[in-house]
């Protein structure tokens, strides 16, 4: 080795000591008749001295920021009174009597301790990664990924890794392909998930599967979406959801212990798709900011306001919610802001009111006794405003309060946004209506089991899945389902999602012959780990918690792909690109 130590390792035992030291230039301080460098590894910082008397002080002289050197001296004990508690080697130092230059460093386009545009960050990410917070991003991504791989190894779990290129899977986003040249004209697709594979290792009677794992998606991105993830990818036999949700609720527990010393409580709480839209309003919600939606529609019964009795008449909604202590900031032209918003999200408006000395709102002349009830009933205290609105339809109602509601909450309340809030959400509607189709698709994917009972009594729309969320923070961070085992079922689900016997044959034939072959009940989950480090790690963005992620759209702004390739690479392809 080059190096005796790490830049985070000496102390004061070690006092006298002969050592080699090698790391980054963090800084030169000229302190005249003295140098100092301050020395960066991964594992942390050493100060280190040179005298005018060494060549160590002359090469000093020179010697450019980030450059990479060879310190060679003795650890000494730094005098009293300049020690630096804020490091773990603040109170030695080495006196250098020999430094090389192992490779010098031009100026930077900027150094780790500075945050510049994201761009410029990611098209040189090399130097990002050098600064303390994403150096700890990373390593705690690993440290993650270390815990869950032993956990489930602790469990009696199979990693097992499935291919890459492959066919279509059945998530339902647009896939990424690859053009096959030795069979010209194919194309293999990335896999968006290893969602049959897993089945079918479960067929193959692994019984125990998981898999930390990149997945390909190639969708509109968003902060909490790349076009290639990574995935913890789990599967049991013989098991319901229960089974399910008790090893991942565990898994996430020893994560978060394992890697942050935090304590969650299990068994998470568990509630149902139905439950979290009347009073969020979302699937994935954020109750750290309260401000559950209610039903006021027995409140406004012959109200005198015409849009919101007329909206009733015709067995329409109302829903409010309360946003505490918020009078203050709610005036006329919040009140517009909000209402407008609203507009833009389907709905015709808001209604609101606040409790300051008596009720104060814009709609006060004709509501004013609705709304002294409405406060009552909610409890609500002076300071608070109440924000309400109507719709025929109470899905459009629910969902555009909700999204108020956490717009509202991570505006004004990220102060209260602090520790974690975890959830299954269960019970799951199957079928989705998607007007882009016309036709109903599996909101899952499928090969979800249905609730037996519900598809043989219920109207399409109302039958349930087997299927759960795992919800942290406001984010979905796994998605899982109990899997058809029974072809009868399969075939039935098939049927009501009106797929074409031949598109089923020629996309998931392959599969439909294994569920022939003796099909264990199993069931699986699969959780974003990009999303989890990012929450865990208090990130809003989960291109923080990755190495090399790509733009907004798409592009990895270090190597510039995708890029065009060369005419021969396309020719043996057999492909040719059109203009424009
Ligand atoms: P699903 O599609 O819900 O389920 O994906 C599982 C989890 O993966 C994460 N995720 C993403 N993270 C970052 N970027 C993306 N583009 C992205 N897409 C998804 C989310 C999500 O909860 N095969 C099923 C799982 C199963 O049924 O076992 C599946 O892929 O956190």
């Amino acid at each position: 080795m080059l190096r005796t130590h790490t830049c985070g390792e000496l102390r004061v035992k070690d006092v006298g000591k002969r050592v080699r030291l090698c790391g980054w230039v963090d800084r030169v301080r000229d302190l005249g008749g003295i140098r100092f460098i301050v020395l960066r590894d991964r594992y942390g910082y050493t100060q280190v001295v040179c005298d005018p008397s060494s060549e160590a002080y002359r090469k000093a002289e020179d010697l450019t920021r980030e450059s990479v050197i060879l310190v060679e001296g003795t650890v000494e004990r730094r005098p009293a009174g300049t020690e630096n508690p804020n490091i773990p080697t603040g109170e030695i130092e080495v006196r250098a009597e020999r430094l090389e230059v192992l490779s010098k460093a031009d100026p930077l386009p900027f150094y780790p301790d500075e945050r510049p545009s994201e761009e410029i960050r990611l098209k040189y990410r090399y130097i990002d990664l050098r600064s303390e917070k994403m150096k700890n991003n990373i390593i705690t991504r690993y440290r993650v990924m270390k815990a869950i791989r032993d956990y489930f190894d602790k469990l009696g779990f199979v990693e097992v890794e499935t291919p890459f290129l492959t066919k279509s899977t059945p998530e339902g986003a647009r896939d990424f392909l690859v053009p096959s040249r030795l069979r010209p004209g194919k194309f293999y697709a990335l896999p968006q998930s290893p969602q049959l594979f897993k089945q079918l290792l479960m067929i193959a009677g692994f019984d125990r599967y998981f898999q930390i794992v990149r997945c390909f998606r190639d969708e509109d991105l968003r902060a909490d979406r790349q076009p290639e993830f990574t995935q913890v990818d789990v599967e049991m036999s013989f098991v319901d959801v229960d089974d399910i949700l008790s090893v991942s609720e565990g898994m996430i527990a020893y994560v978060f212990k394992e890697v942050l010393g935090i304590e969650l409580k299990v068994p998470f709480e568990r509630l149902s798709h139905e439950e979290v839209m009347e009073k969020y309003g979302s699937d994935k919600p954020d109750r750290r900011f309260g401000m559950e939606l209610v039903d006021l529609g027995a409140f406004f019964e012959n109200s005198g306001f015409r849009v919101i009795d007329s909206i009733l008449e015709e067995g329409g909604h109302v829903k409010g919610f309360v946003i505490p202590g918020f009078a203050q900031e709610m005036s006329r032209k919040k009140g517009d802001e909000i209402s407008e918003r609203a507009k833009i999200l389907g709905l015709g408006g808001i209604l609101w009111f606040k409790v300051e000395n008596g009720i104060v709102s814009p709609q006060k002349k004709v509501l004013e006794r609705v709304f002294e009830r409405v406060s009552k009933s909610l409890g609500m205290k002076e300071g608070d405003v109440c924000v309400i609105a109507a719709s025929k339809n109470r899905d459009s109602l629910n969902e555009a309060l909700g999204i108020l509601r956490l717009e509202i909450g991570r505006n004004h309340f990220q102060h209260l946004a602090k520790g974690f809030d975890v959830l299954w959400v269960v019970d799951f509607p199957f079928f989705e209506w998607s007007e882009e189709e016309g036709r109903y698709v599996a909101r899952h994917h499928p090969f979800t089991m249905p609730i037996l009972e519900d598809l043989e009594t219920k109207e399409i729309s109302k039958v349930r899945a087997k299927a759960y969320d795992l919800v942290l923070n406001g984010y979905e961070v796994g998605g899982g389902s109990i899997r058809i085992h029974r072809r009868d079922v399969q075939e039935k689900v098939f049927r009501l999602l009106g797929l074409d016997e031949n598109a089923i044959q020629e996309k998931f034939g392959f599969f439909l012959e294994a569920m022939k072959y003796g099909v264990p009940p199993h069931g699986g989950i699969a959780f974003g780990l990009d999303r989890l480090v990012s929450i865990m790690v208090g990130e809003s963005s989960i291109r923080e918690v990755i190495a090399f992620p790509k733009t907004g759209n798409g592009v990895c702004l270090l190597t510039g792909a995708p890029s065009e390739v060369e005419r021969k690479q396309l020719e043996e392809l057999r492909i040719s690109v059109r203009e424009g």
